[in-house]
């Protein structure tokens, strides 16, 4: 399978006839790698409501008609005539490429009553761990056991875990992979992703630093 980073959370992850796209924030992102109506998803993953996670989804779910996931009250944004997988954190739905697990985010999630998740999705039998946005959290040792093949962190700080609190989360989550995410799109989350890759690669766990375009094979 094939993960192309479009730049601050979103990636865009083709595996046979799918492609799954996780927070689609394009048209107003300062590091977007494609606009949203270049992008297709068969399968489309929020993991809320703020705008540089939400961003594009509603005008591409129109256009593209993909399933929708997300938690419950973050899925009643999209149209009744859309089919929407809604589910709140722990629970987990069988889908044609694998399947779909909402993880524990610590953050809001700019949705009344709604629950700010990650995702952890089954893919050709490969386990890839979306945190959304978070803060670190003991939740995440419970990923350990999940044997995760690829972790996409957050590491721009301020508003999620920091470089450093992300390395201490490589100590819980025990993936094979991590790739950085949700930095440099703003000033107020700049970092250095090689340092922070270099660290983790000296902690034992190998590091991918994606631009923006950039694609990963898994
Ligand atoms: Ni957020
Ligand atoms: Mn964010």
């Amino acid at each position: 399978m094939k993960i192309q980073f479009l730049g601050h959370s979103c990636f865009s992850i083709a595996s046979g006839s799918y492609t799954l796209l996780i927070d689609p924030f394009l048209s107003a992102s300062p590091v977007a790698a494609a606009r949203a109506e270049e992008v297709s998803a068969t399968h489309l993953f929020v993991t809320h409501g703020h705008h540089d996670h939400l961003g594009d989804a509603l005008a591409i779910a129109a256009r593209c008609r993909p399933v929708v996931y997300a938690t419950v009250e973050t899925a009643r944004l999209f149209p009744d005539d859309l089919t929407v997988e809604p589910g709140q954190i722990g629970g987990f739905v069988a889908a044609p490429f694998g399947g779909v697990k909402w993880t524990a985010a610590l953050h809001g999630s700019g949705v009344p009553g709604s629950l700010a998740c990650g995702y952890l999705l089954t893919i050709e039998g490969k386990k890839i761990y979306h945190a959304g946005d978070t803060g670190l959290s003991t939740e995440m040792s419970l990923l350990a056991e999940e044997n995760v093949d690829a972790a996409l962190l957050p590491i721009g700080d301020r508003y999620t875990m920091g470089p450093a609190d992300a390395l201490r989360a490589l100590k819980l989550i025990r993936p094979r992979l991590v790739v950085p995410m949700h930095y440099n799109t703003w000033p107020l989350i700049r970092q250095d992703a090689v340092r922070f890759a270099e660290a983790a690669v000296a902690a034992g766990t190998k590091a991918v630093v994606l631009q923006p375009g950039e694609t990963l094979d898994l």
